[in-house]
């Protein structure tokens, strides 16, 4: 086999990232799965939401379709198989293929104590947290190993590459998604399929309301993310998009935290007050 340059995939508009790709969205309707339907559509993908609430897909649908993409919704509870195969079945009898899959679906809601977790509670956070990554990509790896192209990304949370103390199983979950990513890249990298992750932390999403919080946010910030600011779900889509697109067509199995460097800063808080960095919160 003769290696050269000409591998690498061609990138013929910069402003079309995914001119004519086929894209499922889980939880493609609002937050950060909303951010990415929208601007992977603005970069030429046609969109398939897969969603469990109507209202969130139409609104989306409408404001790509207003913005001359295409975009359709299905109305799916993607922890329920049947459903899946219907996903599947409607999705890939439209296109005949899936080009990205961006698994996007979590909730660390309710949030379980450990030592006052049932079995029922532990159930609950795997359906809804890690269940679904495996029968959603199962659903669509083959038309991608068939057509020999393909980029998943896998939004899990900073919380699976850390440690979390608030409920330790909604951490595993996410640090299972993580796990799984990379695996999943290193199984079918030689058949044309990439497959990343992104782990956000403090974005501002229907699910993840910072703004109602009560709390003096403003001034909270500066000491709160590195970066000195919340996030929003345009900035998790940003990077997104460059998994999704042949951009990163030499990164595969890898987990980027899109957390204004909360991890990087394991524990340091910039003090306002103090002009510099402490590690103790009573000195905030
Ligand atoms: N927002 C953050 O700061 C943050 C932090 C860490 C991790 N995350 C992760 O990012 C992902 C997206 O989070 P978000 O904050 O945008 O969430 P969100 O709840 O605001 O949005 C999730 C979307 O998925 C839909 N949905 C929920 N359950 C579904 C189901 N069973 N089937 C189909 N659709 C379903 C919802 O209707 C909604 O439109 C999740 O995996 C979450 O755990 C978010």
């Amino acid at each position: 086999m003769t290696q050269s340059s000409s591998d690498i995939a061609p990138i013929d508009d910069w402003n079309r990232l995914l001119d004519g790709r086929v894209v499922v969205v889980t939880g493609g309707g609002d937050g950060i799965g909303g951010a990415v339907s929208r601007l992977f559509a603005r970069h030429g993908g046609i969109i398939e939401i897969a969603e469990i609430d109507a209202a969130r897909a139409d609104r989306t649908v409408e404001a790509i379709v207003a913005g001359g993409a295409v975009a359709h919704k299905n109305i799916v509870d993607v922890t329920r198989q049947p459903d899946v195969d219907r996903l599947a079945t409607t999705v890939l009898d439209r296109h005949g293929r899936v080009d990205v899959l961006v698994n996007n679906v979590g909730d660390f809601r309710p949030l379980v104590r450990f030592n006052e977790s049932t079995p029922e509670s532990i159930e609950a956070m795997y359906q809804v947290n890690l269940q679904h990554f495996f029968t959603v990509t199962r659903a669509f790896i083959g038309s991608m190993i068939e057509h020999r192209r393909g980029s998943i990304v896998n939004v899990h949370s900073v919380e699976g590459m850390r440690g979390y103390p608030n409920d330790p199983v909604y951490g595993a979950m996410k640090a299972a998604v993580a796990h799984f990513t990379t695996n999943l890249a290193v199984l079918y990298g030689r058949k044309g399929v990439r497959v990343n992750g992104i782990g956000p932390d403090l974005t501002q999403t229907p699910q993840v309301d910072y703004m109602t919080g009560g709390e003096d946010q403003d001034t909270l910030w500066p000491s709160w993310a590195p970066v000195g600011r919340l996030g929003w779900p345009e900035d998790q889509a940003r990077v997104a998009l460059f998994l999704a697109s042949d951009m990163s067509g030499y990164v595969t199995g890898h987990n980027i935290p899109v957390d204004g460097g909360t991890k990087a800063g394991g524990g340091w808080f910039y003090s306002p007050s103090a002009r510099r960095f402490v590690n103790r919160p009573r000195s905030l």
